[in-house]
């Protein structure tokens, strides 16, 4: 049994097959019992009905007159049966084919009491010289006051037989023909369930095996059961498929993660190394150049822990790990304290800062400490890409639900395939450009998550040469929906 187990295609198809052979049997064999049942009952009201006929000419007659003869030899001869009359003594009187053997003979005493009693009697009976079983009727001759004998009907049941046998052999052939057919069609039906199945389960291993692009051709037109699994199967597949892409692009932005953070580390601390060694082997002897060197590590040691201050704030936004201090607050004094803070070096590289912020200006919603956290980087980058220029930063209410912060600079700006690319972590435009104040490249893409994470919206214009412009977004309470 076990070939059969191997294939769903072989499984469906014995199946098919030995359901219709098992109903086709059964049916065959019904039809034929009871084609057989209800022939010989037709035959024997027949042959009662031709007996009531042959009574119907002769009753009145007692005796067997040669009229009477005639009379049942012709209609013997036109019904194909034998007739035989016995009187009331239970004597064979007359027969219509001229059996006179048979004439003379005595008909058993049951029988002729029955007839005698009015009664008919139907059974098959052997007849000497009669090869083939003959199905016999007997009815009382003569009329219901005065019965003067008895008539027999024979007639071969033969012709029945031949009849069912031809019924079994058209019902034989129709269950061969039904048979080819039916192979051919359950070979289609059972092909077509376990092709596609054959194809899920190829797909399956290739997936498994790391193939996520694999898929399932499928007829759209068809939404059998078989079609949905395809569909499910491949929207399945297309999830994992995203999943695996995603932890691979996921992946990516780790490891660069931590490529970047490995070099933003090293060449400080290579710097610094250097340095010390050179003060340790006493290789730099005057006072002005070690007071240099020092100089040096300290601005090392100082973007080390600014380095580190602002991966500890990306990561804990990435995580969400941050809650914000959320009040009022009125952001023309965050900025003036954040412009005052930067003042000195604001000054050291000869730039004008112009505040225009009007009292009158809504507060917003926020954590004070994030919120300049945001206008420190961004004044802090406007005055670190300008020199003898002016930073200016414009507050005005927008749409009466929203502050906007308008903060430009007349810098060096940002050439236009860069701007998208300055949210990025560690990304800077070109690091020659800034050797002096050297950045993380980390400011914006935390800027960029304090606005989010105060519902805000941050976009900025720049042009090379020309300037740079941030325009921030902060929801001011009357914002609906702002939570
Ligand atoms: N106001 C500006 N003018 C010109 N370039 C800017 C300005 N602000 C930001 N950038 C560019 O965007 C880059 C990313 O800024 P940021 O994330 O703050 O990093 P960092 O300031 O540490 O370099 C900067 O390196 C700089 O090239
Ligand atoms: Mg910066």
């Amino acid at each position: 049994m076990k070939w059969i187990n191997q294939s769903l295609f072989r499984r469906l198809l014995i199946s098919y097959l030995f359901i219709f052979i098992l109903g086709f049997g059964i049916i065959g064999i019904v039809i034929s019992t009871s084609s057989k049942d209800y022939l010989t009952d037709q035959k024997r009201q027949e042959m009662l009905q031709q007996a009531g006929s042959i009574n119907g000419a002769i009753y009145h007659s007692e005796v067997v007159t040669p009229e009477v003869l005639l009379t049942i030899e012709q209609l013997g001869e036109f019904s194909n049966s034998n007739i035989w009359l016995f009187d009331d003594s239970g004597q064979i009187v007359a027969t219509s084919s001229r059996q006179d053997i048979f004439v003379g003979e005595p008909i058993s005493d049951d029988l002729l009491k029955e007839i005698m009693d009015g009664q008919n009697r139907i059974q098959v009976m052997d007849i000497e010289g009669e090869e083939r079983p003959m199905l016999s009727v007997i009815v009382p001759w003569g009329s219901n006051e005065q019965i003067h004998g008895g008539i027999i009907l024979h007639s071969p049941i033969a012709g029945i037989n031949s009849t069912i046998r031809n019924i079994r052999e058209i019902v034989q052939w129709a269950i061969i023909g039904g048979l080819i057919i039916v192979t051919i069609l359950v070979s289609y039906l059972s092909w077509s369930i376990s092709k596609p199945l054959k194809k899920v389960e190829e797909a399956t291993n290739e997936i498994a095996l790391g193939n996520y692009s694999k898929r399932v051709e499928h007829d759209n037109q068809f939404s059998d059961e078989i079609s949905e699994l395809i569909k499910s199967f491949n929207r399945m597949a297309e999830k994992l498929n995203t999943i695996e892409n995603e932890r691979g692009t996921l992946e990516k932005r780790r490891n660069d993660f931590i490529a970047n953070i490995s070099h933003e580390l090293r060449t400080p601390l290579t710097a610094m190394k250097g340095f010390l060694e050179a003060l340790q082997d006493g290789l730099v002897k005057d006072t002005e150049s070690q007071q240099k060197y020092y100089a040096i590590m300290y601005r090392e040691t100082e973007y080390l822990n600014h380095l580190v201050n602002d991966l500890m704030d990306l990561i804990k936004l990435e995580r969400q790990d941050i809650s914000l201090d959320l009040y009022c607050v009125h952001l023309q004094e965050i900025i003036r304290k954040v412009a005052l803070n930067l003042q000195p070096s604001i000054e050291s590289r000869n730039n004008d800062i112009i505040i225009d912020a009007p009292d009158n200006i809504p507060p917003v919603i926020g954590d004070s400490i994030r919120l300049e956290q945001i206008f420190k980087n961004i004044i802090h980058n406007a005055n670190k890409f300008t020199e003898n220029g002016s930073i200016t930063i414009k507050l005005e209410e927008h749409c009466k639900d929203n502050v906007c912060v308008k903060i430009s600079d007349n810098g060096i700006g940002i050439p236009s395939y860069d701007v998208k690319r300055i949210w990025e972590r560690f990304f800077k435009v070109d690091r020659v450009r800034q050797k002096k104040e050297r950045g993380t490249g980390l400011g914006l893409a935390i800027v960029k998550e304090l606005v989010q994470l105060h519902h805000g919206e941050i976009t900025v214009e720049s042009e090379l040469g020309v300037g740079t412009t941030f325009t921030i977004f902060f929801p001011t309470q009357r914002k609906k929906g702002y939570e």
